[in-house]
Order: structure tokens, then C-alpha cells, then sequence
């Protein structure tokens, strides 16, 4: 079969990570008899240079009509003194919002060889973890009413987290249904000790919780669960959170991995048609250095193989190709650890991936 993929390889490092996992894609194609037809758009500061905005309609255009989107990263000092609207940034959360992505499914694995890369206790470490974070992507405070305003104390700026039932009712099934398809246990985090927004959060999780008996359902404190991250991250399989809450965490979540060059992740909406990226940033400090790690952006495209292609084997295929890659003990500049046998670079991380994955 023949995929459609707009790609926006976008700023800093994007551009060598997300053609490694193009190639990524092209040999588990080879393999299993698929083809991509990739075409490129501009998102984020490079759009900014050539266009004027951070995101072209036609970027928005090309997105809608292709079967799925591969990102790799927006964003970098150069765009970082312009007005918020026009920074890179707000053309990521765009075509977030463009393509109807809601739901934000990031799995934070710790891989077996990576277990001394770990920055946790190495008896933590040793009872490994593997969870999914759902992320709601397309509102609360990234979405609400903001500005700024005169007082008589002088400036005051503002941002708002809302969020209606709606909203929180969609995400939430998107984590019963994950969680029915795991180990069955949801943990939904909130302030709802402070805020009137996680409490409706945790009223409407619960009143979903009655369609879905055999999923164990909890809540925590957002404080709680960051300090519950690195006491025990075995404790956690699926979490549902907000859209704020979800980036804090899951940042912390891909440290405990190794490296947050480990994390994938995909933005999902009603159809199949989703947004794969890693969970990283541009890393301008390291682009065009051969230096950055594809992994995470290799096992976002595993992610769309499954997610949005219904390809599990395809996907499962490249998931085990990194894996044995850092079983041999090849790690690129951002993972030291004691097991590492040879220190690549971006390129050659791809390629032993992909020479894997076609073995
Ligand atoms: C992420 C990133 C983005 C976010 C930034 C770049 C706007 O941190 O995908 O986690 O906050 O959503
Ligand atoms: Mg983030």
C-alpha cells in the first residue's frame, strides 16, 4: 500500500532526525512491501523566514489531505524575541489545533539496556517501567484567554486554564480505551485541590469510570505524581492529564528513560490521520552536528505504522530494531552509560537501526 506523509522536518536538529526516520519508514516498506510518498512543508521558524508566519496555510492544506504528518521539531533563538503569536511555537499548537489533535499518547518506556542510563536509584531502575501518557493537546491553558493588561500595580499579563466537559470527556475516553488495552490502570492527574478546572476534570473522569468497570481508576495531585515519577514510575501505566500538566510530566517521564532524545509520541483526533513527533525540542545547540538522537523521531513513525496505518507488526518491527541497537551497546552523544560499546552520531544511529530492521 502507498501512505501519504506531509513532512515538516521544521528548525535545529529536525531536519537530520526526521530523515532518519524517513528511512526508518522506507525499509520497513521494503520489508513489508509498503510505500511513502513523502512531501515537505514549512512549519516554524523556517516558515517564518521564507513566509512571514509560523504556519502557512498551506502547510495546513498539505496536513488535511495526507494520510499522516511526521514532524521534527520547531523553534530556536533566532524567532525567540517575537510576538507570541508569531513565534515558531504557535505553529506547532496551529496545526495541533487544525488537525482536531486532542489527544496526546506519550509511551515512556525504559528500555532494558538503557536501565543504567537511568538517572534513578538503581534498584528503581531495575523494576523498569512502562507507561503511556495521554495528554490533552487542544486546550486548557495553552488555548485560553490571554493578554495583557494596565493596572494600577502596573503591567499585569494573564493566561486561563478551562476546559469544558466535552473536552475532558473525549480525552478521557481515549485513556479508558487505552488503559482496557494494557494493564488496566488509569491514573488521572489534577490540582483539584486549588483549581476549579481540575475539579470538573476529576468529576467527569469519574463519571466515565462507571462505562469502564474493569479499568482501576485513581486520581493524583500533579505535585504528588511528579515526585511519584521518580519514587516509583512502575507504579503508573496509562495517565490522563491536562495539556499543561501533560508537558511538564512528560518531559520528567522521558528523563527516566535514558534520555528525552528516547521519547516519541503521537497526536491523535477522530480520524486516523495523526501528528508524529518527538517529544524533544529543536536542540539548536547541537543542529547540524550529527550529534542529535533519531530514536525518539525513529519510534514516533513506529507510532504512525500502528496508530494511524494499522500496521502493528511494521511498528513493532522498528521498536525491536532499537532495541537491539542499544542492546549492542550503541548509543549516540546524549545517553553515557556504562554499557555503551560505540558513541554515533545521528546518521549512523538510523543506519543501524535500519540494517536491523531489514535483517
Ligand atoms: C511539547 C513541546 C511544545 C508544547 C512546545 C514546543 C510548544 O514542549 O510538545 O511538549 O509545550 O506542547
Ligand atoms: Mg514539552
Amino acid at each position: 500500500m502507498n501512505f501519504n506523509i506531509a513532512v515538516i522536518k521544521g528548525d535545529g536538529i529536525g531536519d537530520e532526525i526526521v530523515t532518519q526516520a524517513m528511512k526508518a519508514l522506507e525499509t520497513v516498506g521494503a520489508v513489508y512491501n509498503h510505500s511513502f510518498t513523502f512531501t515537505d512543508v514549512l512549519m516554524g521558524g523556517c516558515a517564518i523566514d521564507a513566509t512571514g508566519v509560523p504556519l502557512p496555510q498551506e502547510t495546513i492544506d498539505v496536513c488535511l489531505k495526507s494520510d499522516s504528518v511526521l514532524l521534527g521539531a520547531v523553534g530556536g533563538p533566532k524567532w525567540d524575541t517575537l510576538p507570541g503569536h508569531l513565534r515558531p511555537e504557535a505553529g506547532l499548537l496551529g496545526i495541533r489545533s487544525a488537525m482536531g489533535l486532542y489527544a496526546n499518547i506519550r509511551p515512556a518506556v525504559l528500555f532494558k539496556p538503557l536501565k543504567k542510563a537511568c538517572p534513578l536509584r538503581a534498584d528503581i531502575a531495575d523494576r523498569g517501567f512502562d507507561m503511556v501518557i495521554i495528554r490533552e493537546l487542544t486546550g486548557g491553558i495553552y488555548f485560553g484567554e490571554r493578554g495583557r493588561r494596565t493596572t494600577e500595580n502596573g503591567v499585569e499579563a494573564f493566561d486561563t486554564e478551562r476546559y469544558h466537559e466535552t473536552e475532558i470527556r473525549r480525552i478521557a475516553k481515549v485513556a479508558f480505551e487505552t488503559a482496557m488495552t494494557r494493564r488496566k490502570k488509569l491514573i488521572s492527574i489534577d490540582k483539584a485541590n486549588v483549581l476549579e478546572s481540575s475539579r470538573l476534570w476529576r468529576e467527569t473522569v469519574h463519571k466515565m469510570a462507571v462505562e469502564y468497570p474493569q479499568v482501576e481508576v485513581s486520581d493524583m495531585l500533579v505535585d504528588n505524581a511528579a515526585m511519584q515519577l521518580v519514587k516509583d514510575p512502575s507504579q503508573f501505566d496509562v495517565v490522563v492529564t491536562s495539556n499543561m500538566f501533560g508537558d511538564i510530566l512528560s518531559d520528567e517521564s522521558a528523563m527516566i528513560t535514558g534520555s528525552i532524545g528516547m521519547l516519541a509520541s503521537a497526536s491523535l483526533g477522530d480520524s486516523k490521520r495523526g501528528l508524529y513527533e518527538p517529544i524533544h525540542g529543536s536542540a539548536p545547540d547541537i543542529a547540524g552536528q550529527d550529534k542529535a538522537n533519531p530514536v525518539a523521531t525513529i519510534l514516533s513513525v513506529a507510532m504512525m505504522l500502528k496508530y494511524s496505518f494499522g500496521l502493528p507488526k511494521e511498528c513493532a518491527a522498528i521498536e525491536h530494531a532499537v532495541d537491539a541497537v542499544l542492546q549492542a551497546g550503541a548509543r549516540t552523544p546524549d545517553i553515557k552509560d556504562a554499557e555503551t560499546t560505540q558513541v554515533v552520531g545521528t546518521r549512523q544511529m538510523g543506519e543501524l537501526i535500519c540494517r536491523e530492521i531489514g535483517k
